[in-house]
């Protein structure tokens, strides 16, 4: 455990939320994972209860150790009651600028003065959000990978204004969920990893839209010619279509960068509502999901 952090609090019980929560009371942190709406928190702890028992079936963890996260987690509605004794919050609520700041303001009023803020966004940096706040000094980015159960690095990503400390004390949190920090130097939208997977999605989706191979043919040469675990329009279900798109759009929103609006075939997607593995279908089918 982190020396100075032993109470988290996680914003948002979608995918990442949920996972983030459940890795930090895997490491022993009493951990509160808050959602708006109950039938959210009700789905994440069905999706991590079959994740976990999963876990302990195949041997990579021990019943013990889930037991032990399931007595750490306590899943609430109730945002401000667990706030007013974090020592760190994050946030991984939807990746929309306006409902982050209003968070972050909130949060700044229901948090003690020592809470470490953080947000998971990718895309959003934390300059965005730490204004709205009367602690900048203490907010950072700290990025995971979905999913988060599984994916090791944790992106650490400062503001100009961030103390040196916060981001100590958020690498040391990081190393000490067994995962593994990657500090960057200053912010840049999208930051490292997502910087190199846009541009193979980008050049994976113009590929398909010219018509030059289907979607399923380009998944096959990124997994058999290059050896990634899984192509780029698999990917895009797993993280979400939803997650993509409006990432794209934050993008465009904060450079004015037309070339990061997204692509006409994922706009599609998203406006149908096929948003990938969380909705049963996205560029692929996913029964009884
Ligand atoms: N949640 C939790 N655990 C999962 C999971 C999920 N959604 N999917 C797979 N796993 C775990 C399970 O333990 C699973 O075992 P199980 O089959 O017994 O349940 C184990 O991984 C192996 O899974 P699979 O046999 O289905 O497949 P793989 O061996 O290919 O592993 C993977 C799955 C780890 C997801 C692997 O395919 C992978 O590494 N894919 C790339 C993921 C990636 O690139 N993530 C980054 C996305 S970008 C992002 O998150 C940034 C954000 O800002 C958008």
């Amino acid at each position: 455990m982190s020396t100075d952090i032993r109470t988290v609090v996680v914003l948002g019980a979608g995918t990442m939320g949920s996972q983030i929560a459940a890795v930090a009371a895997l490491a022993g942190y009493t951990t509160a994972l808050v959602d708006i709406r109950q039938e959210q928190l009700d789905h994440a702890r069905a999706q991590l209860r079959s994740r976990l028992d999963r876990d302990v079936e195949k041997g990579r963890r021990t019943r013990a150790d889930v037991d032990a996260a399931w007595e750490q987690l306590t899943l609430t509605t109730d945002r401000d009651a667990v706030a007013a004794s974090a020592d760190l919050v994050i946030e991984a609520a939807v990746e929309d600028l306006k409902i982050k700041r209003s968070i972050f303001a909130e949060l700044d009023r229901v948090c003690p003065p020592h809470t470490l803020l953080v947000t998971n966004s990718s895309n959003i940096v934390s300059s965005r959000v730490a204004d709205a706040t009367d602690r900048p000094e203490k907010v950072c980015n700290l990025h995971f990978f979905n999913p988060a159960l599984v994916m090791a690095c944790v992106e650490v990503v400062p503001h100009e204004t961030t103390a040196p400390e916060t981001v100590d004390a958020a690498t040391a949190f990081v190393e000490s969920l067994g995962k593994t920090p990657v500090r960057l130097k200053r912010e840049v939208p999208g930051f490292v990893a997502n910087r190199l997977l846009n541009a193979l999605r980008r050049e994976a989706v113009g590929l398909y839209e010219d018509g030059v191979a289907d979607f399923k043919d380009i998944d096959l040469a990124a997994k058999t010619a290059l050896g990634h675990p899984m192509g780029p329009f698999e990917l895009m279900d797993l993280v979400g279509i939803d997650v993509v798109y409006l990432i794209r759009l934050a993008e465009y929103e904060q450079t004015g960068d037309p070339s990061a609006l997204p692509a006409r075939s994922v706009k599609e997607k998203y406006e149908a509502g096929d948003f990938g593995r969380k909705t049963g279908r996205g560029w692929y089918e996913y029964p009884g999901a």
